[in-house]
Formats: C-alpha cells, structure tokens, sequence
C-alpha cells in the first residue's frame, strides 16, 4: 500500500476537477488534498461524485496566504505537488491584471518555498509540478508551431503572469535544486468549465438564444484539447517526467474560432432540435480582444516520443460530449452564471481553514 500523498492546488476549477478526479480513480492508494480558495471559478459541486472517498480531502485555502501555505505544509507530510491554482481568463486580466500577478506569481512563489523549506534537506522522491500554459510563448502567424525550445513572449496580462510563474518555478530549480516539472498546455475543452470561455459561454447563449460575441472576424486560432487528456498526460508527466524538464501538451487540432462556432451552432441546433441554421443566426461580430494573439499551435511530440502519451479522441466526438454534458446538466449552468453556488459556499466557508 502507497503512502503517497499528492497536493493538488485548484482542484475545484475546471481541469482541477478532472485531475483530481483522474488521480483518485487512477491511484486509489495515493491521499489526495485539494487545496482551493473557491473563487468565482472553483466550484465543488465539480468533485460531487468523488468527495466521499476516504483518500481525498479539500482544504479551503489561499495561495496568497504565505503564513497558511507554510503551516499547511508543514502539517501534511506532501510528496508532491500539482499546482493549477490560478486566475485563468485573458478578458479578465485585461480589467483587474494586479489580481492575476498576486494569485499567478505570488501564490507560486509561496508554494515553492513552502515546498523547499518542507522539504528541506531531502528532495528524493518529491516532485513540484507547475501546470502552464502554450500562451506564455506569444502568438505565432500563420506558420511555424511553438516546441519547449520557443523563447517567451508572452502579450495579455495573464500569460505574463503564467510566464512569469514559470520563471519562478525554473529559478527554484535551478537556485535551491527544487525537483520541478512544468507542462505548458493548449486551450482545454469539456464538462465544468465556467462558462465565460468560449465554448461553455457559446452552449450557454445558443440555449439561451443570446448573442455569440466574436471577437474581430472570428480568424484566431486556437489548438483545442479534450480537458481528460491533458489529466491524462498530467499523470504521466507527473510520474515519469525528467525534473528541470518542460513538456509541450496538445492535440494538434486547430481551429478557427468561426469555424469552431459554426460547428458548434450545427451541433447545438441537431441537440435541440432547432431549423439547421437557426443558432448561427445569433452570431454577432463584436471589437476584438486588445492584444489578441493570432494563432496557438502545440508540438507535443516530444511528450509523445519521451512518454508515450497521446490524445485518446477526436474534437468532433469531444465537442459532442461536451455540448451533451451542458445540455444534461443545465442545472450546473444555471448555478453557476446565477451565482447561486457562490452564496452557499460563503455561508458554508465564511470562516477561514480547512473547509473538511
Ligand atoms: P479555472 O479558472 O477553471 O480554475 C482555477 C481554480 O483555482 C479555481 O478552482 C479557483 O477557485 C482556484 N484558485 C484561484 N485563485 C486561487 C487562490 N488564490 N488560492 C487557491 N485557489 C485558487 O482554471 P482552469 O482552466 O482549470 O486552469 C487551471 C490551470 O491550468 C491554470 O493554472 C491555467 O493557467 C492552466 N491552463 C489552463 C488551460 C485552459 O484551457 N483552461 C490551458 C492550459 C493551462
Ligand atoms: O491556450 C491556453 C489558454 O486557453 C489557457 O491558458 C487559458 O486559461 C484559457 O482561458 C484559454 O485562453 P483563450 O483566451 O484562448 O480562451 P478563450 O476561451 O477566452 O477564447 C478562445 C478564443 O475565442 C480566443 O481567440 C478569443 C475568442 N473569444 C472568446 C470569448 C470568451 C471570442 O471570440 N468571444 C468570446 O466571447
């Protein structure tokens, strides 16, 4: 019997939820905490089926929080760590860009160094895990496709602040000799994701016969990548990636956004049972993102040829699936947009410390 006992940081958030999830079924042996402040985007009812089991545990608390961060690890005897913690929508960090270099950068400076002085002494067997993103490489044209090797460049406020972590998380290997993994991943898709990113918020309107706001004609691209994939490959980085290493995820699957939403409004209107054509209607080209990149393309081969790991389905079918969850759960839409679910967690957490 393992004693493993991984801490996963953000693990109510849409890929959190899927990860903590893909662990506890994977490695029933292993304990896992889910340490989550449950901001707007963290939301418990994400873990429903699996809070019962007797390895897991969520902890509500706040990466910000050094003095907490630091009793935490010092309580818990964590072999490893998989931080996903973190703001995660570019509009946002447009408008507020100081909460995201307090949560992105801070908030991982303070779990590295409770992690180095934890552990302080003996490495062996221990791993930090940061989870990033394909977006602190810049914007490619309508060539080339960004490996581990691209340097930097990352435009809106919060792929600075992930570009930033990142940085970080190197300085701490390469400083303290932290072990440390980083992944930088293309835009996920699937159940749970909050829907002011594209893909829940189109479903979300289309339902609702709401606009769909493109942004400038619709010509950016995006590689998309089915979220249980990027847990999946996420388990095999953990457990088998070199430390001081940076591993490129992604499905090698592009998309126009306009190709991507005409696809989705086809989809929706066969669900719902509306005239072929009727939810492209609600297509409304609106001003662009400020700084918007152009183009996201991952190679992922060295994770395949290093790892083995590769994408397990097609976007057609997970596009599919996903619009089924939406529709089969609009209960979840309605919760979370209402912000019904934020007013029961305040009156279950409004004290600080660990939520159970
Ligand atoms: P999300 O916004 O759905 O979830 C973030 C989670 O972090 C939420 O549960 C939130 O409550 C929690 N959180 C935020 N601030 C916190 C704090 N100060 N302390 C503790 N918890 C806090 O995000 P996501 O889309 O699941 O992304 C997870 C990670 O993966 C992020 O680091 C993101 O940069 C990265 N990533 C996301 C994508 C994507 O397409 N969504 C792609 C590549 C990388
Ligand atoms: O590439 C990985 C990144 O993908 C992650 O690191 C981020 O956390 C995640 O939010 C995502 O960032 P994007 O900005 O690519 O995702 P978003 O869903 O916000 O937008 C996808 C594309 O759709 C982008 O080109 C902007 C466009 N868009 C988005 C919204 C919300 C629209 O045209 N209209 C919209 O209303």
């Amino acid at each position: 019997m393992s004693d493993t006992h991984i801490l996963i940081t953000g693990g109510a958030g849409f890929i959190g939820s899927h990860l903590v999830r893909h662990f506890l079924n994977a490695y029933p042996s292993y304990t896992i905490t889910n340490l989550d402040s449950l901001t707007y985007a963290g939301n418990l009812v994400n873990l429903r089926d699996v809070e019962h089991l007797g390895n897991y545990r969520f902890v509500k608390g706040d990466i910000t929080d050094a003095p907490f961060i630091e009793n935490l690890f010092s309580e818990n005897r964590f072999d490893g760590v998989i931080h996903l913690a973190a703001e995660s929508h570019v509009d946002r960090s447009i408008a507020s860009p100081l909460e995201f270099v307090t949560t992105n950068v801070i908030g991982t400076v303070n779990l590295l160094d409770a992690a180095r002085r934890c552990w302080a002494g003996d490495f062996s067997g221990k791993r930090f895990y940061h989870i990033s993103t394909d977006e602190v490489y810049g914007s490619l044209g309508r060539e080339g496709i960004f490996t581990e090797e691209t340097p930097y460049d990352p435009h809106s406020p919060y792929s600075a602040s992930k570009a930033s972590s990142d940085h970080f998380v190197r300085a701490w290997h390469d400083t303290y000799g932290l072990p440390v993994v980083i992944s930088n991943c293309s835009n996920n898709y699937g159940p749970c994701q909050f829907p002011e990113k594209l893909i829940p918020l189109f479903i979300n309107n289309i339902r609702l016969k709401k606009p769909l706001p493109v942004y400038g004609k619709g010509e950016n691209i995006r590689d998309w990548l089915w979220v249980i994939d990027h847990a999946s490959a996420i388990d095999v980085i953990y457990h088998r990636g070199n430390n001081g290493e940076t591993y490129n995820i992604g499905g090698h699957n592009e998309w126009t956004n306009i190709d991507l939403i005409r696809l989705l409004c086809v989809i929706m209107d066969r669900k719902l049972g509306r005239e072929p054509g009727e939810s492209a209607k609600l297509i409304t080209y609106v001003t662009d993102r400020a700084g918007h990149d152009l183009r996201y393309a991952i190679d992922s081969s060295k994770l395949q040829r290093e790892l083995g790991w590769a994408p397990s389905i097609r976007f057609e079918e997970g596009l599919e699936r996903t619009v089924e969850w939406y529709l089969d759960n609009q209960e979840w839409l309605d919760q979370v947009t209402s912000g019904a679910y934020r007013d029961y967690y305040e009156k279950m957490y409004s004290s600080s410390g660990a939520g159970s």
